[in-house]
């Protein structure tokens, strides 16, 4: 989203047409800072076969995952259902990589059904696998490294007290179960976390895997998890994707002439692809001043982008109505019977009942973790593709709140 000549747009759309057009509260996502970001990539990693499998869950919508295909990315799955929704955006079985955990083996079954890349991390569901599928079927095996990384606690993955991945002090056991029932390991994973600054926590992270991959002669690659950070404030820091993919890319070229074998090097970003290019457009319901703080209520709420009270997360906001007022002090709440505070004390140009306000930086984690908690409907989407506003996800009506309920009285 840009401001030039005092109005907001978005590929040179006045982004309160588009609001006009659909309505709000909005979620606006820009295609070309999608693809603008996979290329970044593919050009930070251009020395080594690298694969971008593109974390679903950071925003599943049908017509992203397209796009993303469409621009050579593969996918990221953590679920059955998110698998079916890559298959249905065309993605084949073999460029799915599959991460549940804590599910039910059956689950894993299907993943086998569909022929999804399976990734295990647990040593019970290794030896069911083992059990079941021997030298049939091979896996990946996702390790947890014990290394703390990440945004904050909540968002790591990889350290000691995560429920994520198989310790690497278990490998002794890993090695026991592959060797009894012959399973090929055809892969080594670690995800340690969301928001990783630092590139070294990415070569730690080799180190460890370059030291056990010799005792795995059938591995096809390595997948080092996401993780990458982007900057949701300015001044921000941010992974330096270029530095990642020199090092990391140059390590991993080390490694694989001495393991004897050319591997693919897989990486998993969710918010890096995705994060920046969306905004959510909300409608000022209300100007509230107290003795203390002058509120702004918008028509969204902690239903609509969780992410300001689950992790704390700054989103920048900016009224697109005013572009200069004068600015002022205010805190900008939903419309929960909570408090959803989804941004405190921050300066914007003056807000008047019927501004726009715009909540950057919304693409990853805003839609997929969005829920009907207060029975309130889920936005709609809008993506804006080759200088038009295309709807891709309508707004919910009372029609989808009721969808499975099932009066018995
Ligand atoms: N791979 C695996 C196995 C993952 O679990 C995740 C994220 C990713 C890749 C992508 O991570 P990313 O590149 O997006 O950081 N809801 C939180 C983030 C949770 C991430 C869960 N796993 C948030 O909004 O910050």
């Amino acid at each position: 989203m840009e401001l030039t000549n005092g109005t907001y747009t978005i590929q040179g759309l006045n982004v309160a047409d588009i609001c006009k057009e659909f309505g709000t509260p909005l979620y606006v996502y820009d295609a070309s800072k999608i693809i603008e970001q996979l290329k970044s990539l593919k050009n930070a990693f251009s020395d080594t076969d690298v694969r971008i499998k593109y974390a679903a869950k950071a925003l599943t919508n049908i017509s992203i995952l397209k796009l993303l295909k469409k621009h050579g990315a593969g996918v990221d799955v953590v679920s059955l259902q998110e698998a079916h929704l890559a298959l249905g955006a065309g993605f084949p079985a073999h460029e799915i990589m599959y991460t549940p955990n804590c599910v039910d083996f059956e689950e894993i079954v299907e993943g086998v059904s569909l022929g999804l890349n399976i990734n295990l991390d647990n040593l019970s569901v290794l030896e069911k696998f083992g059990k079941k599928y021997g030298n049939t079927y091979p896996c990946c095996v996702r390790l947890n490294p014990h290394i703390m990384a990440g945004g904050n606690y909540k968002i790591s993955t990889g350290h000691s007290n995560s429920k994520f991945g198989i310790s690497v002090y278990q490998l002794p056991q890993i090695m026991e179960l592959a060797q009894k029932h012959n399973i090929i390991i055809n892969g080594l994973h670690i995800h340690t976390g969301s928001e990783i600054t630092e590139t070294d926590v990415f070569l730690k992270m080799a180190e460890i895997l370059f030291g056990i991959a010799r005792d795995f002669p059938a591995l096809k690659f390595i997948d080092f998890g996401g993780g990458f950070k982007v900057a949701y404030k300015e001044g921000d820091m941010v992974t330096n994707v270029y530095d990642l993919g020199l090092k990391l890319g140059k390590a991993f070229k080390e490694f694989y002439l001495s393991y004897g074998r050319k591997l693919e090097l897989w990486i998993e970003p969710g918010k890096y692809l995705v994060s920046g290019a969306g905004t959510l457009i909300t409608k000022t319901n209300v100007v509230k001043s107290t003795p203390s703080v002058t509120f702004v209520g918008v028509n969204s709420g902690l239903n609509q982008l969780i992410r300001p009270m689950m992790y704390d997360a700054y989103h920048e906001i900016v009224n697109i109505s005013n572009p200069a007022g004068s600015q002022k002090v205010y805190t900008v709440v939903g419309n929960i019977c909570e408090t959803d505070t989804l941004g405190a004390d921050r300066k914007l140009n003056e807000v008047r009942e019927g501004d726009l306000i715009a909540i950057k930086n919304a693409g990853a984690y805003g839609y997929s973790m969005a829920s009907n908690y207060n029975s309130r409907f889920k936005p709609a989407e809008v993506l804006i593709l080759n200088g038009e506003a295309k709807l891709i996800r309508r707004r919910d009506t009372l029609e989808d709140i009721l969808r499975g309920q099932i009066d018995v009285i």
